[in-house]
């Protein structure tokens, strides 16, 4: 009944009001609470971000203060969380430990979450931003059989989430500050994204007034698929499998080729029909990651910077407006931190959190929201009548 439009991608239905990010695509500038993700990423540092999609506004030195700490003493999952850990094959991908260790927080965090509480609200939003680098940190050892870290909460976000990652027991562990630091841009860079579709998701799952842990998790099952997050890690393997310079041309071919499947991951975004800036920031932090680490020629990333020039150059990527976007240079930087591929979109599911929660905190906020039900054309078989089964031959 009524009437509504067809809208197969939800190219042009707006769903929700939101003060929290803004994007311009034709111009490629992206705005969190109207500050420049440029000078939020250069000047500030993730958790002051995460204040200021969560409230609204950046963070006074005390407020700052306060947030850190509430986020460092939420840090350690319960141990009876490890055993989650345990029930999973040493290969399955970390994305699906993922998906299953946040959405048994919901088990944890039940019964303890009044949604209409804006204070509930407010520590199960810290405890998710708090908790889910230990997670992520968790299925990372788990995945190479080493025991798990506990965090070391005189470590900021990022540090700490690298010490989880990559220190050993009774082994001396020094988290380099340049390598941190890149890390917590790489995790400002990725803090929310306005309404795609691990956000949309989430939103939609949380409009049921559903536990908001479990609505986290919707949002990672989403984030896997290649289409979005797992586009990093998709890119990555692109650029190794073409692995020389002189084959990109036979790459760049059958990305144009409307009868080859194949498309230049990293490449192209829905909103973005201009440089996405978070490539350009994604870029520069790569050069430095690999500067730290004296790695002078990374073959992967010779290939990245000619594909790059050579797609930009092309009248195919120009007409159809595909630049790089963030997945383009994250990989490579990633890998060069240590990280294997199948943890990248875990990392980004760290970092969308905030964007992820501040999201669904608004919707709950806002007055006017409703349960989100999408209409559908019907096009299947009108009305008939049931055969018995033994009529049916
Ligand atoms: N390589 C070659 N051709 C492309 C590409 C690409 N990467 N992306 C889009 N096109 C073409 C596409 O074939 C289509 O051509 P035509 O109009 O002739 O049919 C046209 O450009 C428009 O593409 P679309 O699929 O209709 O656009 P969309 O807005 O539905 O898709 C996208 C956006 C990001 C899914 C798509 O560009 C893509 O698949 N890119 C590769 C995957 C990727 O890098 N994803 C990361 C997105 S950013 C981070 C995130 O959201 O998680």
């Amino acid at each position: 009944t009524g009437h509504f439009t067809y809208d197969p991608g939800f190219t042009s239905t707006g769903a929700c009001e939101s003060k929290i990010t803004y994007i311009d695509g034709d111009k490629g500038v992206l705005l969190y609470r109207g500050y420049p993700i440029e000078q939020l990423t250069l000047d500030g540092d993730y958790l002051e971000t995460c204040y200021l999609l969560l409230y609204g506004e950046l963070p006074t030195k005390a407020q700052k203060q306060q947030f850190d700490r509430h986020i460092t003493r939420h840090t350690m999952i319960h141990e009876q969380m490890t055993r989650f850990f345990q029930g999973y094959r040493r290969d399955a991908h970390p994305m699906a430990v993922m998906v299953g260790t946040v959405g048994a927080l919901s088990a944890f965090y039940h019964d303890s979450i009044d949604i209409s509480d804006p204070h509930q609200r407010m520590i199960a939003s810290h405890r998710m931003i708090a908790k889910m680098p230990t997670i992520a940190a968790m299925a990372y050892k788990y995945s190479i059989g080493q025991p798990f870290i506990f965090p070391k909460n005189d470590l900021d976000y990022a540090a700490n989430f690298l010490h989880m990652c990559f220190a050993v027991p009774a082994e001396e562990y020094k988290v380099n500050p340049i390598l941190a630091r890149a890390m917590d841009r790489i995790f400002t860079l990725h803090a929310d994204h306005e309404q795609n579709a691990s956000t949309s998701t989430v939103r939609l799952a949380g409009s049921s007034g559903a536990n908001p842990f479990a609505c986290i998790a919707a949002g990672i099952a989403c984030l896997w698929g290649p289409a979005h997050g797992g586009a990093n890690e998709a890119a990555l393997n692109m650029l190794a499998e073409i692995g020389t310079v002189d084959r990109i041309p036979e790459y760049i071919a059958r990305a144009k080729d409307k009868n080859d499947p194949f498309r230049l991951m990293g490449f192209g975004h829905r909103v973005y029909k201009n440089y996405d800036p978070r490539a350009k920031i994604m870029q520069q932090t790569c050069h430095e990651v690999l500067q730290t680490l004296g790695i002078k020629d990374d073959p992967l990333l010779d290939v990245a910077v000619e594909l790059e020039r050579i797609a930009l150059s092309d009248e195919y990527f120009i007409e159809k407006k595909l630049y790089p976007n963030i997945d383009f240079y994250s990989g490579i930087t990633l890998k060069a931190m240590g990280f294997p591929t199948s943890m990248f979109t875990v990392l980004f599911a760290v970092a969308r959190t905030v964007g992820w929660i501040a999201q669904w905190k608004e919707m709950v906020e806002d007055p006017s929201q409703k349960i989100g039900r999408p209409r559908q054309l019907y096009i299947g078989a009108p009305q008939r009548d049931y055969v018995s089964l033994d009529k049916r031959g």
